[in-house]
């Protein structure tokens, strides 16, 4: 961290202290004591552990029944929710099930996202969500909490976001910005001949730019107030960018990357430079949050050879190390290694991480699966209402932490 903050108290000499100077100048020192030592909390070890008060780890705990809970923060009506999510009006067998868990941290208690409180203390703030579907997901989540108590919204597109609303009696601003690799990508072909790529022997793919960011969400660190970022399904997407048929091809400044990488190796130069261009392009005091990756639950075969996910209740600990666990190699082994990948390229960085992987690594019940009729199961997605809204008590859990420190 380059900043510095030297005091000199003997700068203040000449200053005769008279009983209201003195308490300002003491105010003053407590304030920069307090400036300091946040500053120096923040360069220590707050960048990938903010949730953890001292004594309390918030993505760590269990999930519990409690069939009282009624899920009052906004039903199937609220029109943001997009059709497959849906899980009531589809007629998912469990949808009103999935929001009587409750996630209880282990040494703590996670509070309840509070739409009122938060309009009013995130009055004249923009926060932009900037990833794939599943940070659609959280951000539907978060708009249909918040336009349940304050119906006056204005939608537009802010900073060229896919999807954008302010809450005009607050002047808080959401957006979604829709992002598949954080990194600007697009079909490649071969056109000349003697092209470095091409005298490989590629004929198709897609040119992924490691160090130019998508235009969707370029211009969004230097318009929100708070970011929050995730990436990850589309890097291990085979039926997408297919190793063979349509590989990912690596360009940096311009030019192929030769000899062709990886994509986990890919993903680290996107995630350095990505984050680096954030840093450059955001206010000094604006929040940088990365979320880390949401667990798939596709069990019996991958989304587009018969996986499905029917359970009707979360997994138990042992069916989760069963299910996620790196070495068992099974079908949603991306969860965790994806997170290796962010935890390397966000460490020393000024991102906070939010851990949502373990806390829905349980809930293999609280996606669409086959309700409303789809050609394959979704066990990707979740079903709004539903745990997204969790996650939003974290996020919200956050920035109240962050903000009772500036
Ligand atoms: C995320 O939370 C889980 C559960 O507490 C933990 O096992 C994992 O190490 C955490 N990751 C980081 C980087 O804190
Ligand atoms: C859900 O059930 C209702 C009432 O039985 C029915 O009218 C509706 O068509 C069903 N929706 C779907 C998507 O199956
Ligand atoms: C509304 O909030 C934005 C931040 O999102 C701020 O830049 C702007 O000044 C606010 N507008 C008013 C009228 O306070
Ligand atoms: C993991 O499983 C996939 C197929 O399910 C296989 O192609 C791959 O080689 C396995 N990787 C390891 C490290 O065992």
């Amino acid at each position: 961290m380059a900043q510095h903050h030297h005091h000199h108290p003997t700068s203040k000499k000449s200053i005769s202290l008279t009983p209201t100077s003195f308490l300002f100048v003491s105010l003053l020192c407590f304030a920069s004591l307090l400036l300091a030592f946040s500053l120096f909390k923040s360069s220590q070890n707050l960048h990938y552990q903010p949730l953890s008060h001292p004594s309390c780890d918030l993505s760590d705990g269990n999930w519990v029944y409690d069939p009282t809970v009624r899920s009052t923060r906004y039903d199937h009506t609220c029109k943001e929710i997009f059709k497959g999510w849906n899980c009531i009006l589809n007629n998912k067998s469990n949808a009103l099930e999935i929001s009587k868990w409750k996630w209880k941290p282990r040494d703590c208690d996670l509070p309840t996202f509070d739409a009122q409180k938060f309009l009013e203390r995130f009055r004249d703030t923009s926060i932009g969500f900037i990833g794939d579907s599943l940070n659609r997901n959280m951000f539907v989540s978060l708009f249909c909490m918040l336009r349940r108590v304050s119906s006056d919204v204005k939608k537009w597109h802010p900073a060229k976001a896919d999807r954008g609303f302010t809450f005009l009696q607050y002047n808080l601003t959401i957006a979604y910005h829709r992002t598949n690799l954080l990194a600007h990508y697009g079909r490649w072909s071969p056109n000349t001949n003697d092209g470095a790529l091409e005298s490989l022997g590629y004929n198709d793919g897609y040119r992924v730019d490691i160090d130019v960011p998508d235009s969707k969400w370029a211009e969004a660190p230097s318009f929100h107030d708070v970011v929050i970022f995730n990436t990850g399904h589309w890097w291990w997407a085979p039926s997408k960018f297919d190793p063979v048929k349509s590989p990912m091809l690596f360009f940096e400044k311009g030019i192929p990357i030769i000899p062709p990488i990886a994509p986990d190796v890919g993903l680290d130069m996107v995630l350095k430079h990505m984050i680096s261009y954030v840093e450059s392009k955001m206010r000094p005091g604006a929040i940088r949050i990365f979320r880390t990756q949401s667990p798939r639950h596709f069990e019996g075969g991958d989304w587009d050879h018969g996986g499905s996910c029917p359970r009707l209740k979360p997994l138990l600990s042992q069916e989760v190390e069963e299910l996620f666990d790196v070495e068992n190699n099974g079908t949603n082994v991306e969860t965790r290694l994806v997170n290796h990948h962010l935890y390397k390229a966000l460490k020393g960085s000024s991102f906070h991480v939010l851990n949502i992987t373990h806390m829905s690594e349980y809930r293999a019940d609280a996606h669409p699966s086959n309700a409303g009729g789809k050609k394959h199961d979704d066990c990707m997605h979740w079903c709004l209402p539903g745990i997204t809204d969790t996650w939003n008590d974290l996020f919200a859990a956050y920035l109240n932490i962050v903000k009772d420190q500036s």
